[in-house]
């Protein structure tokens, strides 16, 4: 027998095709400006605070008893708040909610996926759904984006047609790209989809004017399924609440596959506080638009590629070395996100105060070299050395030093 202290994964009867994988998750780092992973930059008013605290303190009285497993009044909570944003009226049961919209988004593979079915997405897209398909033994098939991040939709009828997948992930608007898509083109990919189409909505409140969401669509498809989350707009990240709306069924099938009591009776409790509450959070919105709005235009005054954005951040770029300006901006005290398609880079939208930091950041690393084009690619030739040991940021999770994060997905 091997010894706790000496056995290694290698050891262990790991499943196959999860040898050499690792855990994934953006670098938690201690930095003054964190724009790396949307989160929403505006914390819980102390008065959301408070209300929180009353409703766990009251969940935690009788906390001897499992909690009610199908949570309607939570439900019927996030059905009016659907209401609001896109005039949908749905019922409770029309919707489903779990720990992070990453584990509806799980759930739905394990109802719709599995062995001999195909998951079909977008690349680039967020790179979490590879991994659920990984982990439900899902085949994952990715189509392309066009050169603007929208999608071909005789592309995408062609693909489906040729793949006849159980499960289509639309992202709208896309992480990493901000793209938003046309209701056209999701009622394209319904007419002839032979399973069901999900639409990933985790940064649907923050759509410009004009832009619709799948939600409307809800009423006349019963195999659609919109997903969305509160970690962005409500602010609620560390809450962990994500949740679909979708037809009754969708949600019967989805309630085969749950884990019994996945969702704490404390969790229940502080996300429908936290939901009465969400006036406050999604006042912050506007300000974020803006800020969003004002932070594309400015990286195009800077003569950076930037993609239109209707979620709360901005992909620009090209860069023939993405890693160093990452590592620039960092040795600044700014993390954002290595991510999407060569030489691009993500930036979160941050208070005004943090967009300021960035755009400070990101001027003083391109006053201090020469700028010249590399085909469609932005090279910097720094003068002299950088002040790259400066500062240097240590991980709160103990883990590697701040180093080389190789491309990689969106993963937040
Ligand atoms: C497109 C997309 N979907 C889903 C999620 C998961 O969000 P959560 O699990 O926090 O609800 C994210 C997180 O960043 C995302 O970018």
């Amino acid at each position: 027998m091997i010894g706790p202290d000496r056995i290694t994964l290698a050891d262990l009867p790991l499943r196959e095709d999860l040898r050499g994988e690792q855990p994934y998750g953006a670098p938690q780092l201690d930095v003054p400006v964190l724009l790396n992973v949307n989160e929403n930059p505006y914390p819980p008013s102390e008065a959301v605070v408070a209300d929180i605290a009353r409703a766990v303190a009251e969940a935690a009285r009788t906390v001897n008893r499992y909690p009610d497993r199908e949570f309607l009044p939570l439900r019927a909570d996030l059905a009016d708040f659907l209401a609001e944003d896109t005039g949908v009226a749905l019922s409770a049961e029309q919707v489903w909610a779990a720990n992070g919209s990453n584990e509806v988004m799980q759930q739905l593979l394990q109802a719709f996926g599995g062995p001999g079915r195909t998951a079909v997405s977008f690349a680039p897209t967020y790179s979490m759904y590879p991994e659920y398909a990984r982990n439900t033994h899902t085949r994952w098939i990715a189509g392309h984006r066009e050169a603007d991040f929208s999608i071909d939709l005789d592309h995408a009828v062609n693909l489906i047609s040729e793949h006849q997948p159980s499960v289509v992930i639309l992202t709208s608007p896309n992480n990493p790209t901000g793209t938003a898509l046309p209701p056209a083109v999701v009622e394209s990919v319904l007419a002839i989809a032979p399973g069901i189409v999900v639409v990933d909505e985790a940064y649907a409140e923050f759509r410009r004017a004009g832009v619709s969401s799948a939600v409307s669509l809800l009423p006349s498809y019963g195999n659609l399924v919109v997903t969305r989350t509160m970690s962005k707009a409500f602010a609620y990240a560390g809450g962990r609440l994500g949740y679909l709306a979708s037809s009754r069924a969708v949600v019967d099938a989805v309630r085969i596959v749950r884990l019994p009591y996945h969702l704490s009776a404390i969790q229940q409790a502080a996300a429908r506080a936290a939901l009465s509450h969400r006036a406050e959070a999604l006042a912050h919105i506007e300000r974020l638009r803006i800020e969003r709005d004002a932070t594309a235009s400015w990286l195009a005054g800077m003569h950076l590629q930037v993609a239109a954005s209707d979620a709360n951040f901005v992909l620009f770029g090209r860069f023939a070395d993405r890693h160093e300006v990452w590592q620039l901006l960092l040795d600044r005290g700014v993390l954002i996100r290595e991510v999407g398609p060569e030489g691009w880079l993500r930036v979160s939208i941050g208070s005004e105060s943090e967009m300021h930091a960035f755009r400070a950041a990101l001027s003083a690393v391109l006053a201090g070299a020469t700028v010249t084009m590399e085909g469609s690619f932005i090279h910097l030739a720094l003068a002299g050395s950088t002040d790259s040991t400066a500062d240097t940021p240590v991980r709160k999770d103990g883990g590697d030093p701040v180093g080389a994060p190789k491309t990689e997905g969106a993963r937040r």
